[in-house]
């Protein structure tokens, strides 16, 4: 390699070196692989036995990605697992081709089959990565890592941390997964909540810090159902982004937030316990709290100053505004699950009644029609902008995501909430999107609770 490099070099300054080299050294190396397989690692606390999981490289959460904004991502994504799966990268705009849904952009890869996937990380920001096959499954099993594209210029913090937050339905003695992935009661209810979080795929994880500095926090949530109710203790924070995306202005952060499967907050967290004690990441669930990352702060002196607050992170770059007028307009009624009213829906094609539904483990309909069909939700142009209203019709949460292309919330006030690529909707909510349809292709907008994408709330938007 140094020397076909030397001799381009040789060749002169000018435009054909910068032309030629890459696709020299490229075809000299084969792409960096990703490892779909079974693996065994201590999940549970230390008294537990190992659990087996499946993760990418056999490693939870799986190997990191990290690259720099404007950067190629290039994976060969081997499949050592004994079912078909595919690699969905969640929230970033690329190709449709490369977006990793089996069945609706490429074919699942079989077992012992390999796919490469290709694309530039246009944008900045915290993303990751997961199965796109029976994801209720795979992604329970551990199938998910975080990909991180880091800004073009480096970001003023003293930490930048990376904290996944997965629920684990562990049989309490042998500390191995229940593998009921497809269990009628939780597809029709809130999906499969586990009895164990972790981060990271830790019980404890302790990050070592000084007083008034400053964390970026990355949270992901990759949980197959859990909403996750967090808030800080010894740190004072600013949402910096909300699904990667930047906001115009940091938020402080002052109760409770939430955090949906699916979607991720950047915190920038400045440390303000004092040396000796030890901060948290909490999370708050029927009123009491639990620690999700502790924080122990070094018992030296500061280390420096408290800093002013953060000036918003950069935005990415050519990001349309919808023009709500000119925008075409779409509705999507969530309706079924246990308490809900469906009665029929179309499913394969088919009017089917509410025990045949049942008995084929769908219990959710968007629009009266359950799970994917030959016909999108929405037919648009490139460049067109469309507005959907989202009516929640059912008893229980949903966290809708869209492939693709980032959202704004249309707010009562008329104006435009932050870009989201998941938005949680309530029972009995009606909540509108826009969006600008950048990027041609078959884009899927669907629950990711996975027990419910799975079992019927899963559509598509068409763009040509
Ligand atoms: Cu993170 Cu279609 O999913
Ligand atoms: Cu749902």
């Amino acid at each position: 390699m140094a020397h076909i490099r030397r001799d381009l070099l040789r060749m002169g300054a000018g435009l054909a070196v910068g032309g030629l080299m890459p696709s020299v050294v490229t075809a000299a190396t084969d792409p960096v692989q990703l490892i779909a397989k079974p693996a065994s690692i201590l999940l549970a606390p230390p008294e537990y036995p190992q659990t087996r999981i499946w993760g990418y490289d056999g490693k939870l959460p799986g190997t990191l990605i990290r690259v720099r904004q404007g950067q190629r991502v290039v994976r060969r994504f081997v499949n050592e697992l004994p079912q078909p799966s595919s690699v969905h990268w969640h929230g970033l705009r690329l190709d449709n081709a490369m977006d990793g849904v089996a069945g609706l952009t490429q074919d699942a890869v079989p077992p012992g089959g390999t796919f490469d996937y290709d694309f530039v990380a246009r944008d900045a920001g915290t993303y990751w990565y997961h199965a796109h096959n029976k994801s209720f499954e795979q992604v329970a099993r551990g199938l998910y890592g975080a990909l991180i594209v880091d800004e073009a210029e480096p970001v003023a913090v003293d930490r930048d941390e990376i904290l996944i937050l997965d629920d684990w339905m562990l049989d309490p003695e042998t500390a191995q997964l229940d593998p009921d992935y497809e269990s009628r009661h939780d597809r029709s209810h809130a999906g499969r909540r586990g009895n164990y979080v972790a981060t990271n795929g830790t019980a404890a994880t302790d990050i070592s810090v000084r007083q008034n500095e400053r964390l970026r926090l990355r949270l992901i949530n990759a949980a197959n159902a859990r909403i996750f109710q967090l808030s800080l203790v010894g740190l004072e924070g600013w949402v910096m982004a909300f699904d990667g995306m930047p906001l115009e202005t940091p938020q402080r952060v002052g109760g409770p937030f939430l955090l949906a499967p699916g979607q991720r907050v950047d915190l920038f967290v400045d440390v303000i316990s004092e040396p000796g004690e030890t901060a948290h990441l909490v999370r708050v669930e029927d009123g009491e709290g639990y620690s999700q990352a502790a924080f122990p702060v070094g018992t030296q002196a500061a280390s420096r100053v408290r800093r002013d607050p953060p000036p918003a992170l950069p935005l990415n770059p050519d990001m349309d505004v919808p023009g709500l007028n000119t925008a075409r307009r779409f509705g999507l009624h969530m309706e079924g699950g246990a308490m809900g009213g469906l009665q029929k829906a179309q499913f394969n094609d088919r009017e089917m009644g509410f025990q045949a539904l049942v008995n084929a483990n769908q219990f959710w309909a968007f629009n009266g029609v359950v799970g994917l069909t030959q016909r999108p939700l929405a037919d648009l142009s490139e460049g067109e902008t469309a507005r959907v209203t989202i009516r929640n019709d059912t008893a229980f949460p949903h966290a809708m995501h869209l492939h693709g292309m980032h959202v704004r919330e249309v707010l009562e006030t008329g104006e435009l909430g932050p870009l989201r690529d998941t938005l949680l909707v309530f029972p009995d909510e009606t909540r509108e999107i826009a969006f600008v349809a950048r990027n041609s292709g078959k884009w899927i907008f669907h629950c990711h609770m996975l027990g419910h994408a799975a079992s019927g709330m899963a559509t598509w938007i068409n763009v040509t």
